[in-house]
């Protein structure tokens, strides 16, 4: 089969619907009708404060490249911010004193900070269940919300991201070798990114024809793009300055990095092999995915 004729390739239409999913994420702030002073402004602060939207839009470019309605485009909008809303609440708990204790992200104070350690773990508590919530009142069929529900949780969960942040923190300060240390950033970020490609690929799949297996050929592109994501943010803790950055450098110190286990030049070489890895397979896959992942791998650089 011809898997290039599967899809169509627009990426200006990719870049409005990129467009339109930010006008979507800063008009549905959920509203709580409460007496207290901030929580509600505190709840959604750090999603306004900006980032680069790497998860939702790496699910976008997948359904994008298959789904030609634009409206059943926006019915993937709530799924693209549950990411966003739950990979939030990883960044939010990651601030804190009790983890990696960091006063800035995104270019502004953390909420810690800001408010203090009970507003921040409860917000990052609050959008943890809300990610699951926006799931559930998509509009799309309760089988595919399961699917998208079970995925998030396994690879947002104890069995993904929360799973390799334990060993983050458990292991400061101990040297773990390259296996393990692979294993523990496959887990904090890899899962992550690799649910939102799969999480694309079965939205794209209920609403048009998809190549077989889509969304297993994703999800392990999508661990391969996760290490390199996370080599690269290891990366910028040792080169670049907080203001570059938007959040606390040079902090890494006491953690398990690549840049600790093979020196700067080791982990830059390592993550050109990582990119070269990836490339080839984006090669693999139909015209217009091939291009607007490209895109987006290309704006991280
Ligand atoms: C930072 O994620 C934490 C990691 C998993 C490396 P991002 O680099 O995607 O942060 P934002 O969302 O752009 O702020
Ligand atoms: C965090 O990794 C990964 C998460 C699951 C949030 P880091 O601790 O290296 O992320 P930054 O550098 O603070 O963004
Ligand atoms: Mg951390
Ligand atoms: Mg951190
Ligand atoms: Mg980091």
């Amino acid at each position: 089969m011809d898997l290039s004729s599967m899809s169509v390739c627009d990426l200006h239409l990719f870049n409005e619907v990129c467009t339109a999913f930010e006008g979507y994420l800063r008009a549905h702030k959920p509203t709580l009708n409460t007496f207290h002073p901030f929580f509600e402004k505190a709840l959604w602060e750090m999603l306004l404060n900006g980032g680069k939207r790497f998860r939702p839009k790496l699910l976008l470019a997948v359904v994008c490249a298959f789904v030609r309605s634009n409206q059943r485009i926006q019915q993937a909008y709530p799924i693209a911010l549950a990411l966003e809303v739950l990979h939030t609440y990883s960044l939010i708990h990651d601030d804190l004193p009790c983890m990696d204790n960091s006063p800035l992200r995104r270019g502004h104070p953390t909420l810690h900070t800001t408010y203090n350690e009970t507003t921040a773990t409860l917000v990052g508590d609050g959008l943890n269940t809300y990610a699951f919530e926006l799931i559930a009142n998509a509009k799309l069929s309760s089988p595919l919300k399961v699917h998208l529900v079970a995925t998030l949780a396994q690879c947002g969960g104890v069995r993904g991201m929360v799973l390799g942040q334990a060993l983050d923190c458990h292991f400061e300060g101990q040297e773990l070798e390259q296996a393990e240390l692979e294993e523990l950033h496959t887990l904090k970020t890899g899962k992550l990114i690799a649910a939102s490609l799969k999480m694309g690929a079965l939205i794209a799949k209920e609403f048009s024809k998809t190549p077989h297996d889509l969304a297993r050929i994703l999800f392990d592109l999508g661990l391969l793009v996760g290490l390199f994501f996370q080599v690269r943010d290891d990366i910028i803790d040792a080169t670049q300055s907080p203001e570059q950055s938007g959040k606390s450098t040079q902090a890494d110190g006491l953690k398990n990095t690549y840049v600790r286990l093979l020196g700067l030049e080791g982990a830059q070489g390592y993550l050109c092999a990582l990119q070269a890895q990836f490339l080839d397979r984006l090669e693999t896959l139909p015209h217009a995915l091939r291009t607007y992942l490209t895109h987006l791998l290309e704006s991280l650089a």
